[in-house]
C-alpha cells in the first residue's frame, strides 16, 4: 500500500496512520514527528525548524523532500509501501514525490483527505498530549491515557506540543488552506483523491479508511 493522509492540524492523521501501518505492514512517515525529533536533539535543523513550527509556518521544501527521500531509500519498513502523514504539504513537494516514485517504478494507490470543520479542531489541538519518543497521541478528554499524564506503553511522561495553542493553530490552518489546498487539487486531477468525514469517532473514521483500501496489499 502506498497512500497519503492529508488533513488540517488535529484532523486525525497521526491517530489513524499507525493503524494503516500495522494493518498493511508499511512504514509510517510523519514529517512533523521527524522534525520534532530534530528539535528535541537540538540539531541545527531542529533549532531552525522549531522557530518555523512555533510560528505555524512551513519548513522548506528541499529539507522536507530530502527527509522523505532518505526514508524511502533507507528505511527497510518502507519496502512494502508507506503511509505519508504531513507530506506533501505543497505542490512542489508533491511533484518531487512523483519524481522519486517514478525513479523507483512505484505508484501511489490513493490520497485520503480527512475532512473536518476548522472550529472542531480547537478542542482536539488544545487537549492533545503526546509521547514524544514514539509519537503516540492521546487526548485529555477524547482518548485519555490509562494513567493521567503517562504513556500507556512505557509509563513515560506525556507532553503538550509547543505549537498546540489557539494562536499557532490559527496560523497552521491558514497555511493548510493556502498551501495544502492546491495539493488536494493536484491529486484530484490525477484521480487519486478520496475524502472521508473526519469528525466521526476514531473507529468510524478507520472503517471509512479501510473501505478505501479494500483489495490493496
Ligand atoms: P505535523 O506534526 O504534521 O502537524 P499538523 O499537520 O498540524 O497535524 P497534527 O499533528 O496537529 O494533527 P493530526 O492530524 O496528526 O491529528 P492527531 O491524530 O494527532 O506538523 C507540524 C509542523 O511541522 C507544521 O506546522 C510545519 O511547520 C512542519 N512540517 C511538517 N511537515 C512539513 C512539510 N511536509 N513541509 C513543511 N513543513 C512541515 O489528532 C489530534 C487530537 O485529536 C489528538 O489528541 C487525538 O487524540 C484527537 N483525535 C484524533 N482523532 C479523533 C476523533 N476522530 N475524534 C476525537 N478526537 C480525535
Ligand atoms: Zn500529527
Amino acid at each position: 500500500l502506498r497512500t497519503i493522509l492529508v488533513g488540517p492540524p488535529g484532523a486525525g492523521k497521526g491517530t489513524q496512520a499507525p493503524r494503516i501501518r500495522d494493518q498493511f505492514c508499511v512504514c509510517h512517515l510523519a514529517t512533523g514527528d521527524m522534525l520534532r525529533e530534530q528539535v528535541q536533539k537540538k540539531t541545527p535543523l531542529g533549532v531552525e525548524a522549531k522557530k518555523i513550527m512555533d510560528a505555524g509556518g512551513l519548513v522548506s521544501d528541499d529539507i522536507m523532500v530530502g527527509m522523505i527521500k532518505d526514508q524511502l531509500e533507507n528505511n527497510k519498513d518502507c519496502k512494502n509501501g508507506f503511509v505519508l502523514d504531513g507530506f506533501p504539504r505543497t505542490v512542489p513537494q508533491a511533484q518531487k514525490l512523483d519524481g522519486m516514485l517514478e525513479a523507483r517504478r512505484e505508484k501511489l494507490d490513493s490520497v485520503v483527505q480527512l475532512l473536518i470543520d476548522d472550529q472542531l479542531l480547537i478542542s482536539r489541538i488544545t487537549g492533545r498530549l503526546i509521547h514524544a519518543p514514539s509519537g503516540r497521541t492521546y487526548h485529555r478528554e477524547f482518548s485519555p491515557p490509562k494513567k493521567p499524564g503517562l504513556d500507556d506503553v512505557t509509563g513515560e511522561k506525556l507532553i503538550q506540543r509547543s505549537d498546540d495553542n489557539v494562536e499557532t493553530l490559527t496560523k497552521r490552518l491558514k497555511s493548510y488552506h493556502s498551501q495544502t489546498g492546491p495539493v488536494v487539487d493536484y491529486y484530484k486531477a490525477k484521480g487519486l483523491w478520496h475524502g472521508i468525514d473526519a469528525a466521526q469517532s476514531p473507529s468510524v473514521v478507520w472503517d471509512s479508511m479501510r473501505s478505501i483500501f479494500v483489495g490493496k496489499k
